[in-house]
């Protein structure tokens, strides 16, 4: 069942709605037309309590100034590209610098998540669709294009988020969901002693700034192994190299795919509450960041978030992909339509 109300007006007037997405079992994901965001998800637990398990803002204003990427839809392109320029079909094209020289979520402030998106309610599928036109050049990258993302709950603990992409030109188009998920509750306070089960036998090795070296290292037998599961705070302070430069896990890793399709690629599973996530998704990479630079701040209710308060599983294809020959490319255009989807699972 859907519901929708307002949540308030952007900084320029534009009305802000909050689409609420509930399934038979009282799964709740409420996502807002600004930035394409999940802004609440309420998940209920054994013991008959409804907790709600990402970090976010209880007033728009929040989400236009925060720099956190709370439940946002980033795109067209996710995490870095090295030197913020990038070549296809013999053109060169630069967008922002927005991190040491490199380009991070394409624009903190214009990117998808700071837009308002147009929406549509889907009542017989329980999904909302929201869509994005941008023109030639927006942000820096080429080619007229529509992009839709679709929130979907369904009655098996599912939120399926699907992605499409159409333009014109070649263009890249690499967009992730970048929910930061604590699922004992947003306001539990540290995740760190929640389990993580990452399925990648390898991932993208990093030079400072966080940018691909283009080696994919094996994960065996060191901290970066999560193909068992691990609780978060076993390893991720470390002091291995890869986890010093990022300051705790912020790596893509290199899914170990067993089919093109939609497959399950990692598991979270709570400290106290016995909820379990699973991701599934039929993307090449996944991010794991587990939060360590979130600035102690309030968030919803009057939560108190702080560094480590929320970890983020980021489907993606792989940073920097653009520039890297040997990664699977995230170029799409006229001949090849993006079209992705990645599912939050909850049982
Ligand atoms: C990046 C982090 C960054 C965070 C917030 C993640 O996707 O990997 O390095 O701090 O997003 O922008």
């Amino acid at each position: 069942m859907i519901t929708v109300k307002e949540f308030g007006k952007t900084k320029d007037g534009k009305e802000v709605s909050l689409y609420s997405i509930k399934n038979s079992m009282g799964m709740q994901a409420d996502v807002t037309d600004f930035g394409a965001i999940l802004v609440n998800l309420f998940v209920p637990t054994a013991g008959g309590d409804k907790l709600d398990v990402v970090l976010g803002y209880d007033k728009l204003s929040d989400y236009e100034t925060s720099g956190s990427c709370f439940g946002a839809t980033i795109g067209p392109s996710a995490n870095r590209i090295k030197g913020a320029k990038f070549t296809i079909n013999g053109t060169e094209y630069s967008i922002l610098a927005n991190e040491n020289g490199n380009n991070l979520h394409s624009d903190g402030e214009h990117g998808f998540h700071k837009v308002v998106w147009d929406a549509r309610v889907n009542d017989d599928e329980n999904s909302v669709t929201f869509s994005l036109k941008q023109e030639d050049g927006a942000l820096g990258f080429p080619g007229n294009r529509t992009f839709t993302v679709t929130y979907k709950v369904t009655d098996d603990g599912e939120v399926a988020i699907i992605y499409t992409g159409a333009s014109d030109k070649d263009t890249v188009m690499n967009l992730t969901n970048h929910s930061y998920f604590n699922l004992d509750g947003h306001d539990s306070g540290s995740m760190e002693e929640s389990t993580v089960m990452i399925k990648a036998d390898r991932y993208t090795e990093i030079v400072p700034g966080a940018i691909p070296t283009g080696n994919l290292p094996e994960v065996a037998g060191t901290p970066m192994d999560l193909t068992s599961p691990h609780k978060v705070s076993e390893h991720c302070d470390d002091a291995f190299e890869q986890l010093v430069l990022t300051s705790g896990y912020d790596h893509n890793y290199v899914i170990s795919k067993e089919t093109d399709g939609v497959e399950k690629v990692a598991e979270v599973m709570a400290a106290k509450s016995g909820i379990i996530m699973e991701v599934y998704t039929d993307l090449p990479g996944i991010q794991f960041y587990a939060g360590n630079f979130i600035d102690t701040h309030t968030g919803k209710g009057g939560a108190s978030y702080a560094r480590r308060m929320g970890l983020c599983l980021e489907t993606q294809y792989f940073p920097n992909a653009i520039n890297e020959p040997a990664f699977e490319s995230p170029v799409f255009g006229p001949n090849k339509p993006y079209n992705t989807t990645t599912i939050y699972k909850f049982i």
